[in-house]
């Protein structure tokens, strides 16, 4: 029997990166997993690669039509959701002062509007089935430390800590047996890091060369993190904020 055997995982973003390693070991462990992201053809590939349980749906998750529709297709398709991943998410660099008004709004846009939508429209979903359930919200080491060329994300990645934190404590006053969690990597190897401009050189030297390991993480080391707090074996954690950085945060 698999860890998450019978429960139906949706993961935004899981075209590349942490949502497709997310995807991968949910399925592998018996879920029903629902990869939505903008990219259709990464986010096919996904589907491909977690197997016969997979399916691949278009999303654009700062739109609310867009996750209604999501929704009701997994619905369709599967009855009933247990798991989200809040994943889906875009970085730039930019500094409170050079940061612009468009910059701002695309990524609350996406980070902060993308991850309300869900949350909203998860717990709504996943309370039908009266099981256990587990939205978990990718956040970031940005969220709890000083970030201040990556100053707009920071923001975004601050409100999913702090949407994370009330959800919780709604669903649980509520009689909801939905969990809400927060993870919060560091540096941590896929397109998104590779793709940052400028790249920020001596960061990633400083964490590569940080005890007691290499500063660097991969996909998987999320995405075992995400297996846990999907599964029942997390049941009673809730509405933390869980860093997955190799202590990066804590490092002087
Ligand atoms: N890689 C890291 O070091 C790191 C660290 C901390 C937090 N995170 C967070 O983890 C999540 C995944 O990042 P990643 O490193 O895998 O990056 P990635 O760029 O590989 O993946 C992000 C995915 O989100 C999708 N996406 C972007 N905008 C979207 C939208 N509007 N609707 C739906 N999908 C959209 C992209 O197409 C892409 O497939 C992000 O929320 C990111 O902020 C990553």
């Amino acid at each position: 029997m698999g860890r998450v055997e019978g429960k139906v995982c949706l993961v935004t973003g899981g075209a590349s990166g942490l949502g497709r390693a997310d995807a991968i070991r949910l399925a592998e462990e018996g879920a029903k997993v629902v990869v939505t992201d903008l990219n259709v053809e990464g986010g096919e590939e996904t589907a491909h690669l977690a197997g016969e349980n997979a399916i691949f749906l278009e999303h654009d998750v700062s739109s609310e039509d867009a996750w209604l529709s999501v929704i009701k297709t997994t619905l369709n398709e599967f009855d009933k959701l247990n798991v989200l991943v809040n994943n889906a998410g875009i970085v730039m660099p930019a500094t409170p002062e050079e940061v612009t008004n468009d910059e701002w709004r695309l990524i609350q846009n996406i980070n902060t509007d993308g991850v309300f939508y869900g949350i909203k429209l998860g717990i709504s979903t996943i309370k039908q089935n009266g099981e256990l359930g587990s939205i978990i919200n990718m956040s970031s080491t940005a969220a709890l430390v000083g970030y201040p060329v990556y100053f707009a994300y920071a923001a975004s990645k601050g409100a999913v800590r702090s949407m994370t934190k009330s959800a919780a404590v709604h669903c649980l006053q509520a009689g909801y047996k939905i969990r809400v969690n927060s993870l919060h990597p560091g540096g941590i190897a896929t397109a998104m890091t590779a793709n940052i401009t400028p790249p920020p050189p001596e960061m990633l030297e400083l964490m590569q060369h940080m005890p007691p390991g290499p500063g660097i993480g991969e996909a998987d080391d999320v995405a075992y993190t995400v297996l846990f707090l999907a599964s029942d074996e997390s049941k009673h954690i809730n509405g933390v904020e869980l860093p997955v950085d190799n202590t990066t945060v804590i490092y002087p």
